[in-house]
């Protein structure tokens, strides 16, 4: 009797040292597995007189029973410990603010940039990409512009430090019109084509930036006049702006590649800005020698070019007076767009 008590004593000593399941279970075949201490007691049962046998096997059934209550008790502890132990390293504080998964929005000169894609989609234009890393020939050389010639230098750029084929340093485009000339070089006429993309100069105030937007187009066929160029960029104002409340003007200007050369101004003749000149895009017809490095001959074919700013087009779209708003990333300006 003695012998079962301390059996008992010690099992439940054994079972709260476990301070792990697989040392609980290990500690259990001690006492109640199949050589356990208690189960060989069991066996030498049917060596005993059978007098004595019965008491002594209640005895035994007792301590095995006071055995298995301490180990499941012990078994839920352990459980419960583990249990707390996982949702405290998984504690999740109900009361902190969520994690809010902010939605992005389309920037003001992006809105601009399809905005022009979908409006001269609609009258027939292809879109075109290219190259921001220009080469020489196609930036200034094709356009009119040889080596040092001095109208150069209203386009003083920005240079990779590397040159091309012909050992000239590789600019970062100042303008998209070199695409007037990659475009034409690989499609046929009539090419009514637009090609927005980044430009880069060297210029940053209020309202330049070192980078900035252009849509440069161009449409050149058999009999594509000054007049074409004046109803186009007149009705592609209008759509853009929204309003027939607009007057466009064709001031002369100068560049390379075209022959005459405007400047195009337009002014709003009603709203807030009523009665002010805006100037908005270069233009012109695009001059014989630069039909000639389309790869066409300018006896036959002429047309138009014209080259805008995205940025100066979304500053006037939305009354913005600092382009420089366009690139600081604050979300107060960027959010009213969207
Ligand atoms: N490339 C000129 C610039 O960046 C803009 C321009 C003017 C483009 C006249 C044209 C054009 O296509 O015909 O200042």
């Amino acid at each position: 009797m003695q012998e079962l008590t301390e059996l008992v004593e010690s099992a439940q000593r054994d079972f709260a040292q476990a301070e792990q399941p697989a040392a609980l279970e290990d500690a259990k075949a001690r006492y109640i597995g199949k050589t356990g201490r208690i189960t060989m007691l069991m066996k030498e049962l049917g060596k005993l007189p059978a007098e004595e046998r019965r008491a002594r096997g209640q005895q035994i059934n007792s301590a095995k029973q006071q055995i298995e209550a301490a180990l499941n008790a012990r078994r839920e502890q352990l459980a419960e410990a583990a249990l707390a132990k996982k949702l405290e390293s998984e504690a999740i504080d109900v009361t902190l603010p969520g994690r809010l998964r902010s939605e992005g929005g389309i920037h003001p000169v992006m809105r601009t940039w399809m905005r022009i894609e979908e409006i001269f989609r609609s009258i027939g234009f292809d879109v075109a990409d290219g190259p921001e890393i220009e080469n020489d020939w196609f930036s200034f050389t094709s356009l009119g512009n040889p080596p040092d010639h001095p109208a150069r230098s209203m386009q003083d750029t920005f240079y990779v430090d590397r040159n091309d084929d012909d050992g000239r340093p590789l600019p970062l485009r100042p303008h998209t019109s070199p695409m007037q000339v990659r475009y034409a070089r690989t499609h046929e006429p009539p090419i009514k084509v637009i090609a927005p993309g980044r430009t880069y100069r060297v210029d940053s105030d209020a309202t330049h930036s070192p980078m900035f937007h252009q849509v440069e187009g161009l449409w050149i066929g058999e009999n594509v006049s000054f007049t074409d160029l004046k109803g186009v960029y007149s009705d592609f104002l209008r759509c853009f702006f929204e309003t027939n409340d607009l007057v466009v003007r064709f001031r002369p200007s100068y560049f390379p590649f075209t022959e005459p050369s405007v400047e195009v101004d337009m002014m709003f003749t009603s709203g807030a800005r009523k009665g002010k000149w805006l100037e908005i895009s270069g233009a012109g017809e695009v001059h014989p020698n630069v039909v000639r490095n389309f790869g066409l001959d300018p006896e036959k074919y002429m047309g138009f070019a014209f080259g805008s700013g995205l940025e100066r087009l979304t500053m006037l779209r939305y009354g913005i007076d600092d382009l420089r708003l366009f690139f600081e990333g604050d979300l107060r300006f960027l959010r009213q767009f969207n």
